[in-house]
């Protein structure tokens, strides 16, 4: 079974989708620390289509926010605002979507998962028991992930504003709402808050 949820950066997808994972016992799925891996690829190594490093990545997610890349942990290195920017550029790429989509595939085949990301519901498991689009105010999202970072408001709301135009606009799995989805704004509520409503959700299908 997998629960999907999607949803635009600072919407609280991952600690929401941790939360969930953990008190259903389920397996956490964050696809994108796979495309934060990308993109600290294609800062070390410019010259390189951001398509074959996608292809030749091993990368090994441990489930609770531990990400190697490569045998080496890079689970701090993929969090930069540097990080973030390149991995919205190479997401954009295709070839790169390809290549990650079929490795978040073959992770989701057997068991029970939460899988996060902008593209879980419309592309990588359209067949998902739930999907939840996570939503919130572009302030709210900017000040959260201001407070996560230690960074400033304002700075954070202009690289996020640009991030999801990114997102939102490219040809390639534009962010979107999956048919079917859920949307639930979680502007003004707490995780718990926001990890019963979509357990009430689960106990209605
Ligand atoms: O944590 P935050 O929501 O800021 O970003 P993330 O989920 O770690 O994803 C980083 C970037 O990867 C996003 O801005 C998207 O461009 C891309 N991404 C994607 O295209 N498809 C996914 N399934 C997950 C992430």
């Amino acid at each position: 079974m997998l629960i999907a949820i999607d949803g635009p950066a600072g919407a609280g997808k991952s600690t929401v989708s941790r939360a969930l994972a953990h008190r259903l016992g389920f397996t956490y799925l964050d696809s994108g620390a796979m495309y934060r891996c990308v993109g600290l690829l294609s800062l070390e190594r410019p010259g390189e289509p951001p398509a074959t490093l996608a292809a030749g990545a091993r990368i090994e997610l441990d489930g609770n926010g531990r990400v190697r890349l490569d045998g080496e942990d890079v689970s701090e290195a993929i969090r930069t605002p540097e990080v973030s920017e390149a991995a919205s550029r190479v997401a954009a790429d295709q070839g790169v979507r390809e290549a990650l989509v079929a490795k978040q595939r073959e992770l989701i085949a057997a068991g029970d998962w939460v899988a996060e990301g902008r593209d879980i519901g419309t592309v990588v498991a359209p067949d998902a028991a739930l999907k939840v689009f996570l939503t919130a105010d572009p302030r709210e999202r900017a000040r959260r992930r201001a407070v996560e970072l230690g960074a400033n408001e304002a700075t954070v709301l202009a690289e996020q504003t640009i991030r999801d135009e990114r997102d939102s606009t490219r040809a390639h799995s534009p962010l979107q709402a999956a048919p079917g989805a859920v949307v639930l704004d979680t502007t003004g509520l707490t995780v718990e808050q926001v990890v019963e409503r979509i357990v009430g959700i689960l106990d209605r299908c």
